[in-house]
């Protein structure tokens, strides 16, 4: 069963780098977080997410973890950490610390030892090939590097080398069984290091890769889940309250493998990416669902969606995102009223909704040089816009000095200015979000059921005593149906119920109350 604390959590996903710089050396620290963290609670997010902080050499943004337990000296002490877990608590919000399960770095000291000849400890902490001018079985490889030989496996760039975790099935000498004792090893090691955070106040971790664990897994990743099943058996004895969310992207594996939350993640094609990110392979045109021209047909969407919703909503929560650090920010292709249809239907349906920093005011995608490895990433993870001062809030550092420099534009949002608007995006996230607050039937566990999902009609869904219905086209749409629609509770744009016809003009939203 799934942390209680989840059943009205919304997650606002913290890149701490381009967060809010406390002490003006240009990049982000977790007292800038904690300084934030009641802007955060008013926007309506009562849990975090923050990227991984720990020490690191920083060619992955720190997805490259050196030291598991010790925060990176950039981001500020252990002892900050903990203060940010105690403050958050005190305002009774929750913190998910990314946990990079399946690979270091290739500076961490077991890899250090792990790439030695003479064998030791840490031998098999990573996959090493018992030959270095060999193949590694398919999986990707590094040889060349040590004084081993042998090559080893990587599980993203190259500065991150794989975790042994074992293989499903030993076919070559210098593999070991994911049950074996050096994959156990890797296991408990991993569990060192989530019971470090945890007694420490951590809630529990978002998890990175979290289906890449066991080499040569089955396609229902059989290994894989067995040893988060493992992980999860540990966390049920001694932190019954701890939360995991997966960044695996296939409910029906991860939520019977102990997850309580998996993303609904981006990738070209699927379901999600046509609500936002239908202009991938589509030169010229987009045909993005919440895109005021494109025809808005949501069956692309439900046709995934639902089955992902029907296998997994007894198991845990789909997490639908504004975006992440790893995906082009929505604003990219989107206007404000576009983008305020876009949350409103995230943060009405069921699961638990993430929104990543800066999308609440509408924060431009920056074209960028590539920054500790984010390539085109790195137009996601500009710092946050908070206010018209120097660096728009974010540091009082030179400009030079910042991790990655500001919207230059003259209109870039910021937090505000869209305060002082009661239409801003800003304000209308604060306003859904405190709806949802309000109204259980729209947190994670309500049911959903959809009533209309023609394309050229109103859409309108069910959510125990709620409806909601909206159009997201430019010309106005009907519906003749008998709905017991009595109150609005929350609109954008037009929208009436009258003598059985629903009417809703252009881009407009509403939830009714029965
Ligand atoms: C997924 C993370 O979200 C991404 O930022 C990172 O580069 C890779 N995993 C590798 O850790």
């Amino acid at each position: 069963m799934s942390a209680k604390w989840l059943k009205n959590a919304v997650f606002y996903e913290i890149y701490p780098q381009s967060f809010y710089d406390s002490d003006n050396d240009g990049i982000g620290d977790i007292n800038g977080i904690i300084q934030k963290l009641d802007y955060i609670k008013e926007l309506g997010c009562n849990a975090i997410w923050i990227n991984p902080c720990f020490d690191s050499p920083f060619k992955d943004a720190g997805y490259d973890v050196r030291d598991y337990k010790k925060v990176a000296p950039r981001y500020g002490t252990n002892e900050d950490l903990v203060r940010l877990f105690e403050t958050a608590h005190e305002k009774n919000m929750h913190v998910l610390l990314d946990l990079v399960a399946g690979h270091t770095s290739e500076e961490h000291p077991w890899f250090l030892q792990s790439s030695k000849a003479e064998r030791n400890e840490y031998s098999d902490r990573y996959i090493w090939s018992d030959f270095c001018f060999g193949s590694a079985d398919g999986l990707p490889y590094i040889g060349g590097e040590c004084e081993r030989d042998g090559t080893y496996i990587l599980n993203f760039f190259k500065c991150q080398p794989a975790l042994n975790y074992g293989f499903l099935n030993v076919t070559k000498p210098w593999q070991t069984p994911m049950n074996g004792p050096a994959a156990i090893k890797t296991r408990e090691a991993l569990k060192d290091i989530m019971r470090f955070w945890l007694e420490k106040g951590c809630d529990g971790f978002r998890v990175d890769m979290a289906a890449s664990l066991v080499k040569h897994d089955d396609d229902k990743k059989t290994g894989t889940s067995a040893i988060w099943r493992d992980v999860r058996r540990m966390l049920e004895c001694e932190f019954p309250d701890a939360a995991m969310a997966a960044e695996w992207n296939d409910p029906g594996l991860s939520l019977r493998a102990g997850y309580d939350m998996d993303f609904y993640l981006n990738v070209t094609g699927n379901g999600y990416s046509t609500l936002v990110r239908d202009y991938e392979n589509h030169e010229n045109e987009d045909h993005s669902y919440f895109k005021k021209d494109a025809g808005g047909n949501i069956n692309r969407f439900l046709d995934e969606y639902m089955d992902r919703y029907e296998d997994s909503k007894d198991t845990g929560y789909i997490s639908l995102i504004t975006c992440n650090h790893d995906t082009i920010r929505p604003r990219y292709n989107m206007d404000h009223r576009e983008l305020k249809l876009f949350y409103s239907f995230i943060f009405t349906m069921p699961g638990v909704p993430f929104l990543y920093y800066g999308d609440e005011i509408g924060m431009r995608y920056q074209k960028l040089p590539t920054k500790e490895g984010g390539y085109f990433r790195t137009g996601s993870r500009t710092p946050m816009q908070w206010n018209e001062g120097k660096n728009l809030g974010f540091s009082d550092a030179d400009a030079d000095k910042l991790y990655l420099p500001v919207d230059p534009s003259k209109d870039a949002p910021t937090v505000s200015s869209q305060e002082k608007d009661p239409d801003s995006l800003l304000n209308t996230v604060k306003k859904l979000l405190s709806l949802r607050s309000a109204q259980e039937d729209l947190q994670s566990d309500a049911g959903l059921k959809f009533i209309c999902t023609e394309p050229g009609r109103p859409l309108v869904y069910q959510r125990g005593s709620l409806f909601i219905v909206l159009n997201t086209g430019g010309k106005e749409v009907s519906l003749q149906k008998d709905l017991p629609l009595a109150e609005k509770l929350f609109g954008i744009g037009n929208t009436s119920y009258e003598k059985g016809r629903l009417t809703l003009g252009a881009q407009s939203f509403a939830v009714y109350k029965s």
